[in-house]
């Protein structure tokens, strides 16, 4: 289907369900694109009667959500406590290096964006990052070499 019928399709689905918006909001940036652009936002507060500031103000708040274009791989490295005593540093440091991009900069190819997340909920594995909706721990720079690889394909 369409963007505009597979849009349409999240919203009619999550109508009239109490604390839906978040949800909402979510599956819609991933039809978008990973990203949640001005106009569709606006068809979502018409469509669901909120306030478009209220929604603007969530896209704001949760960092999962973005109101600029974004790279088909959003990989996501791990601030947390765990992630950050065992290597989120070595972890960025390999990922600028692979990617030649630094946090909040999406290659010139459109394919990745470089973000900061908290805690994935695999501290077990930490150093830890995820790629969409895919976790990868105990991260060395050359499993983060290894995977990026595979998401270049
Ligand atoms: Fe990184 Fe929990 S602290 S996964």
């Amino acid at each position: 289907p369409s963007e505009v019928a597979r849009i349409q399709e999240i919203i009619d689905r999550y109508r009239g369900t109490k604390g839906a918006l978040l949800p909402l909001l979510s599956e819609v940036q991933v039809a978008c694109g990973h990203w949640l652009p001005a106009n569709v936002l606006a068809w979502i507060a018409d469509e669901v009667d909120v306030h478009l500031s209220y929604l603007y103000g969530m896209a704001t708040f949760y960092t999962m959500f973005s109101l600029e274009p974004r790279g088909q791989f959003i990989v996501r490295v791990c601030e947390s406590p765990a992630c950050h005593i065992l290597g989120t540093q070595t972890v960025l440091e390999a990922l600028r290096e692979e990617l030649d991009i630094d946090v909040g900069q999406t290659t010139p190819d459109g394919l990745f964006t470089l973000e900061l997340s908290s805690c994935l909920g695999v501290c077990e594995v930490a150093p830890a990052m995820q790629i969409n909706e895919v976790v990868f721990g105990n991260l060395t720079r050359q499993k983060i070499h290894e995977v990026i690889e595979r998401y270049r394909r």
